[in-house]
């Protein structure tokens, strides 16, 4: 499969390069900038990111000189063109006024790069730029204020661009991207079908023989990863297992078992450790010590229970939903340049800590992104249900329960919660939102039934929209559909009385209400 790679230089944007070229079909991988050469060989074409710094800068950051000697397609983006720039000879200068947000581009040179660009607006975010091209680099173009916004080598397919063509504000930066693509010869088959090979591929050359144990937590990211581990390797050398911390939707553990189940995966065994978790939460109202109980809970229940397999089984490897996003925000996937953004949701133990340092886990979704999971699991054939389940927080329903965690707090919120979300179902539009769920609040207020004045728990209902849920924006639900969500809400869970709509985008707010 061909490959393009781009090297890290700390830019905000280089996640976005990889997934605007994989959206064209072509696997992408991000390398850190100081790789060997050697990494690099066999790709078909290769992008040097933006980043931070300057390159004259005692911090700036270099790739290995001999990478620019390699006969293959280079694209250098802000910081990795002026990088380029000097390899070749030229120089770059700090302006006093950078150039930041929307600019136009002001074609000079007829070139393949720019073939099909009918709209110049760009997006520029740099305070250095090319002063002198270096030798054999020519300007292909420049911003309305002289400055140079591209170079192109005269013999060979190297290129310099200082926009950013990732970003959706440079009009048409895909169609510049798919230039490129085009000029590396690269084969456009990056589909789920090969995303599926590979990722098989990947299980079966790291574990061979070995025994694996694959972690299945509710969610569509670990469903992947444990159907692929099902499909590369024989029934008898996995176990699948799921803990149940009672924290779930209404009947979530049972069903998200039995499906699996059903798409041969042999046995699951569930770990029922829903009143372990319960008990260690009573009382307590602090969300941030609810989060440590429910953490140091699981770790304590799942490093219980790989001890005893890996007494059973010898030295097993333990399979996660770990994705490629993940891995880039925790810095385990790049290199020093990339920022860390937040620490990681992924599970972490000091048994699974002490498997990762001997090589022992294994993360068949570390090379896809969360768009391509559902992608994957639609080609493995998992239940759209599944595949198409809203993001649910790690700690559960313990945080939209706000204060005191008990058996009757958690049945009030699932009922409304389930009323809610079969709403959605029903009117087409839970496929459509990025997150929708009940929250039960810490206050009661009053209200009249009959002839009587009542005392009784409230429920904020929270639909919103996200690409990434870094921001989001709140859903204009229909008034209709809301009305009949709360009336319903109201007479058939009992201790319920008033139902809200949260109007709040992230930010100020966050999804969560915590
Ligand atoms: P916030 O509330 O921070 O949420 O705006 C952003 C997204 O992350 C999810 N979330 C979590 N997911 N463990 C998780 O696995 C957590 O502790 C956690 N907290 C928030 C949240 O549901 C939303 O999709």
């Amino acid at each position: 499969m061909d490959r393009i790679v781009i090297l890290d230089f700390g830019s905000q944007y280089t996640q976005l390069i990889a997934r605007r070229i994989r959206e064209l079909g072509v696997f992408s991988e991000i390398l850190p900038h100081d790789v060997p050469v050697e990494r690099v060989s066999g790709a078909k074409g290769l992008i040097l990111s933006g980043g931070p710094r300057s390159v004259y800068g005692e911090e700036s950051l270099r790739c290995d000189p001999k990478i620019f000697e390699m006969d293959l397609p280079i694209l250098g983006i802000c910081y990795g063109m002026q990088l380029l720039n000097i390899h070749f000879g030229g120089t770059v200068r700090a302006r006093e006024l950078g150039e930041y947000g929307r600019a136009k581009l002001l074609i000079e040179k007829v070139d393949p790069l720019f073939s099909e660009v009918t709209d110049s607006t760009v997006w520029m975010s740099h305070g250095d730029s090319v002063d002198l091209p270096g030798n054999s680099l020519q300007v292909l173009a420049r911003s309305e204020d002289g400055l140079i916004a591209a170079v192109g080598h005269c013999e060979r397919p190297i290129f310099g661009i200082q926009f950013h063509p990732e970003v959706s504000n440079t009009r048409h930066g895909g169609t510049i991207t798919e230039n490129f693509l085009a000029l590396t010869g690269a084969r456009q088959d990056w589909d789920a079908g090969h995303c599926v090979e590979r990722m098989v591929e990947i299980v079966r050359q790291e574990v061979g023989k070995a025994p694996v144990i694959s972690l299945i937590s509710g969610g569509v990211d670990s469903a992947v990863s444990s159907c692929i581990v099902a499909r590369a390797l024989p029934p008898r050398q996995v176990r699948f297992l799921h803990v149940d911390n009672g924290l779930m939707r209404t009947d979530e553990s049972r069903v998200v078992v039995s499906e699996l189940q059903k798409l041969s995966f042999g046995e699951i065994e569930a770990v029922d450790a829903s009143e372990r978790f319960l008990s260690a939460l009573e009382g307590v109202q602090d969300p941030e010590k609810k989060r440590k109980i429910i953490g140091d809970t699981f770790i304590r229940v799942l490093d219980d229970r790989l001890g005893s397999l890996e007494r059973e089984l010898g030295r097993p490897f333990l399979c996660q939903g770990t994705l490629y996003t993940d891995l880039i925000e925790s810095g385990h996937g790049v290199g020093k340049s990339a920022a860390v953004i937040k620490s990681h949701h992924n599970v972490s133990s000091p048994k699974i800590d002490q498997w990762r340092r001997e090589g022992r886990i294994i993360e068949p979704n570390r090379e896809i992104f969360k768009d391509e999971v559902r992608k994957v699991g639609r080609e493995l054939g998992l239940p759209k249900k599944l595949v198409g389940r809203h993001p649910f927080p790690g700690p559960g329903l313990a945080i939209r329960i706000l204060g005191a965690v008990t058996h009757a707090r958690l049945a009030t919120l699932r009922m409304a919660d389930d009323i809610f979300l079969e709403e959605l179902r029903n009117a087409d539009l839970y496929d459509l939102i990025w997150q929708a769920f009940a929250v039960l609040l810490p206050i009661r207020s009053v209200g009249v039934m009959g002839d009587a004045r009542t005392y009784l728990d409230v429920i904020a209902l929270r639909a919103v929209d996200s690409v990434d849920g870094m921001t989001a924006g709140w859903v204009s639900l229909p008034a209709e559909l809301l009305e009949r969500v709360s009336s319903r809400i109201v007479n058939e869970v009992p201790g319920v009385g008033r139902v809200v709509y949260d109007v709040t985008s992230k930010p100020p707010a966050t999804i969560e209400w915590e």
